[in-house]
């Protein structure tokens, strides 16, 4: 296996880079060709996905498929889908998707179908207790943002007086405010962590506990349940209704095992099937179809060629439909914690720019505020728009608009306006100060900035699956052809550790042997 900036397909790409890409103006290259949007148009289960909009062309992408396969990329894919250990750095498998492989398909399956099927029995009979009403997740990181995220896609499927709570942070306005509307003896707590170690989520587990007793509460039993791997932890906190995963679940990919059970409690197990269904269905294409028609293949080379040849730094996530708003913080786990890196898997220093920062708002909201900067800031942002053909709701002429806008930013970003066309225009609330050539100049947009627009029928459970397991694969190949380690995350522990040596001084107020600032900073929240 070869890192990507040791090949010949790399020099290749400078070259072409040079010669075609950092001049490349997709308004002429539609001029030029009538058949860019076909040709750059792939289809995948659940989503389309329009790349027409981008700064390449098919010879770009050849290039960037020589890559891929000089890296060995569909090897590496491979080795992971059969379970070995390919995050070295942890000796562990990486095997999310065997937890949406159908009974008896892949590694581990009957160990998968028999806590699925046990999870989703409880997750229905927690949806059919009128007793129940609030259910509260407490977990963070991958233990929150999956779940949280798929339970607000998929809120049309939430059933009829119960409510979904989600508390992540350390912080008690999280769950102080929460606690003080809930009934003890009417909710549920799921305590979700992997490793039932990490400090936000025990720290909000026992303050939920002692306010369940401070209630009159009783059947902790019946009121606590856990999902970790660490079944044992999950004992001693007082819990004996446990649904466990394996460490070969990394917490961000962690939403299809026993973490999803708030998930499967919001849409019921028929539905939770679906989502693993959707996703099972975009794992095959992601193994099976050619590269130059692999959807998360083809993405991931997009990302490459941006990241480390036009040299963008971060990706904007503009999904057109309310119920994909914890996407893009969902995305910043999966992405930035994967591929944040600067090592590669020998432990040499990456001489290439890894994971891009990856942010944004569902639109319409987002045009509100950030869009400015997207179409005339001094940064080029690759933007990700998501539309979905089909709303939930039954506002037809709202949704016409809503998808309007999608299609029109798109537009804007690509084709802009000179400083003649604006000229041209009245400007609606032009100062007679101003001489109109430089008002001009304020109102034009330099034009050809790259989009890609994914193209949903509905938010079901299975396009949804489908929809994250595209992400997680596409994370995957970009990864793999920097050849860094995409599932491990060296990167939190050391402020983990320096919070612990700090909390101590929290209560004594000594700054012995600290540095000046943070003493500094010490000393006025302690004094
Ligand atoms: O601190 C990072 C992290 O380890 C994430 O990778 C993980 O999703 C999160 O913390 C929560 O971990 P756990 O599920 O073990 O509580």
């Amino acid at each position: 296996m070869k890192r990507c900036d040791t090949t010949a397909a790399w020099a290749a790409l400078k070259g072409h880079f040079e010669a075609h890409g950092r001049s490349f103006d997709m308004r002429e290259a539609f001029a030029r060709d009538a058949g860019r949007f076909a040709s750059l148009g792939f289809e995948a289960p659940e989503v389309f996905a329009d790349l027409s909009k981008n700064l390449l062309d098919t010879a770009t992408l050849h290039f960037l498929l020589d890559l891929a396969r000089e890296c060995d990329l569909e090897a590496q894919r491979d080795a992971m889908l059969r379970g070995e250990p390919v995050n070295t750095t942890e000796g562990r498998a990486v095997l999310h998707t065997a937890l949406r492989a159908p009974p008896g398909v892949g590694p581990h399956a009957a160990e998968v179908h028999a806590v699925l099927d046990d999870m989703l029995a409880y997750a229905d009979s927690v949806r059919s207790d009128w007793t129940l009403t609030d259910v509260v997740n407490i977990g963070i990181g991958g233990s929150d943002l999956g779940p949280q995220m798929v339970v607000r896609a998929l809120d049309a499927h939430a059933p009829a007086g119960q409510r979904l709570h989600f508390v992540s942070n350390i912080d008690g306005h999280d769950l102080q405010p929460l606690l003080q509307r809930l009934d003890a003896n009417k909710t549920l707590f799921i305590i979700a962590s992997k490793t039932f170690k990490t400090q936000e989520t025990m720290a909000n587990a026992h303050a939920a506990r002692d306010w369940f007793m401070s209630q009159g509460g009783h059947a902790i039993a019946k009121h606590f349940v856990a999902t970790t791997t660490n079944v044992q932890a999950a004992a001693e906190f007082g819990i004996t209704t446990t649904f466990g995963f394996w460490d070969w679940v990394g917490g961000r990919y962690s939403l299809w095992s026993a973490i999803g059970l708030p998930i499967a409690i919001a849409v019921g197990s028929e539905n939770f099937r679906a989502l693993l269904a959707g996703a099972h269905a975009m794992d095959r294409h992601f193994a099976e179809a050619p590269l130059a028609k692999n959807l998360p293949v083809v993405l991931g080379l997009l990302d490459v060629w941006y990241r480390n040849f036009h040299g963008f730094t971060s990706r904007s996530v503009a999904p057109y439909h309310q119920g994909l708003a914890r996407l893009p913080a969902y995305l910043q786990q999966l992405e930035m914690e994967s591929n944040g890196k600067r090592v590669d898997l020998s432990g040499a220093p990456l001489p290439f720019a890894t994971s891009p920062v990856v942010w944004g708002e569902p639109g319409t909201n987002g045009q509100h505020a950030y869009f400015q900067m997207l179409h005339q800031g001094t940064d080029v942002v690759p933007v990700e728009f998501i539309a979905v053909k089909t709303p939930g709701h039954p506002w037809a002429g709202q949704h016409k608009m809503l998808l309007a806008n999608c299609l029109a930013q798109s537009q804007a970003l690509m084709l802009g306006k000179t400083a003649e066309q604006a000229l041209d225009e009245t400007a609606p609330t032009a100062s007679p100060d101003i001489a109109p050539e430089v008002l001009a100049q304020h109102r034009s947009f330099p034009g050809n900035r790259p989009s890609t627009t994914f193209v949903l029928q509905a938010l079901t459970p299975h396009s949804v699956g489908a929809l994250i397991a595209l992400y997680e694969h596409r994370v995957f190949t970009s990864g793999a052809l920097w050849g860094i380690n995409s599932f491990d995350q060296w990167g939190v522990e050391l402020g983990k550790a320096l919070c612990n040596q700090l909390l101590p001084r929290l209560s004594s107020g000594s700054t012995e042997g600290l540095d000046a600032s943070t003493a500094g900073l010490l000393q006025r929240l302690t004094s």
